[in-house]
């Protein structure tokens, strides 16, 4: 079995070292233009030209959560697309969300700012009743009270669908995006959804920068709609250093880092995968193209 391997801005030969050494029977090389046809890609944000000079790849596994890359490109058609499950990245992601929350409810940025000027000033003691937290996208990532389709967690209240999303906004006090990047998620950050939100809610966009309308934000920051934002993804990526975002008090900044790939797991899991197909057994993982996600 060939596999090829093309990962932007990943240490390659970490990668193909340690999935040659698990996959002794396969060759695992580096994609290069013009190179033989493989029967497997992992890859992260490859060129087209990757899949157009191999359409016979049976499978492709995704080194990340989100798809919305891959989605883009022509990919041969009868290539399963596999996308990683976990693989260490909801603790991440739990860590990053609960310290944004924390930080934003427990007012540490106006105790960071008194600190410099030797300030003593206690802040209102937080009420967690207050701040109902609501997370868009019950997936791998996402603690849900808002997805596609109905799901039985009973401690959460779950909603469901375009109709329900008002009311979801309407009890939210900070709001958590954990959705894919689909037709129908882009964009779903805007002037109207965030405006239901209660006032002075919290945003937390840890999943594309395509969810937000960027030029949406500050208006909603500057009106008291919004109290600040917490952003670890952004439409251009990186965020040029002129961006208004970079500097603006309200907003928190972090480069698209709150749950990355973790080679060790990531391996494990892709190569436990690729013996599975091998086999004919069933994996999890699969992208439904039709959705997107
Ligand atoms: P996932 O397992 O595919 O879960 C996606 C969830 O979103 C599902 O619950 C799904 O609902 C819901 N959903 C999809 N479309 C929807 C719609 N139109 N309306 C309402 N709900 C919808 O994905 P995941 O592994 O949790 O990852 C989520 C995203 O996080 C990824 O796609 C990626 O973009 C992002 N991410 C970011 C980072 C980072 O470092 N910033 C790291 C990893 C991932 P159903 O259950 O009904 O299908
Ligand atoms: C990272 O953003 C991922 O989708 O895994």
């Amino acid at each position: 079995m060939n596999i090829s391997f093309c990962c932007k801005d990943d240490n390659a030969s970490l990668w193909i070292g340690e999935l040659q050494t698990a996959l002794p029977q396969a060759s695992v090389t580096l994609w290069q233009p013009g190179a033989p046809q493989a029967d497997m890609a992992v890859v992260w944000a490859p060129p087209q030209q990757f899949f157009d000079e191999q359409p016979q790849l049976r499978a492709i596994f995704n080194v990340g959560a989100g798809v919305d890359a891959l989605m883009k490109l022509r990919l041969p058609a009868q290539a399963l697309v596999v996308r990683l499950d976990d693989a260490g990245m909801a603790v991440q992601m739990a860590e990053y969300v609960c310290h944004a929350v924390v930080r934003h409810m427990r007012h540490f940025a106006a105790y960071e700012a008194d600190a410099q000027t030797g300030r003593w000033q206690r802040q209102l003691a937080p009420d967690r009743s207050a701040f109902p937290v609501g997370v868009m996208g019950l997936g791998v990532l996402g603690e849900r009270v808002w997805s596609r389709t109905p799901k039985g967690l009973s401690a959460l209240d779950c909603y469901a669908g375009l109709a329900a999303l008002p009311h979801f906004l309407a009890r939210c006090r900070v709001l958590v995006c954990l959705l894919p990047l689909t037709p129908d998620t882009q964009g779903i950050l805007n002037r109207e959804t965030l405006g239901q939100l209660k006032r002075g809610a919290y945003l937390i966009n840890v999943a594309r920068g395509g969810h937000l309308v960027e030029d949406d934000l500050l208006p909603l920051l500057a009106s008291g709609q919004l109290a600040g934002a917490t952003l670890d993804v952004f439409r251009t990526e990186p965020l040029p250093p002129e961006h208004p975002f970079w500097r603006h008090p309200q907003i928190r900044v972090t480069p698209h880092i709150s749950a990355g790939t973790l080679p060790g797991k990531s391996i494990a899991q892709i190569v436990d995968k690729i013996g599975a197909l091998t086999r004919g057994e069933p994996i999890t993982g699969i992208v439904d193209r039709q959705r997107g996600y």
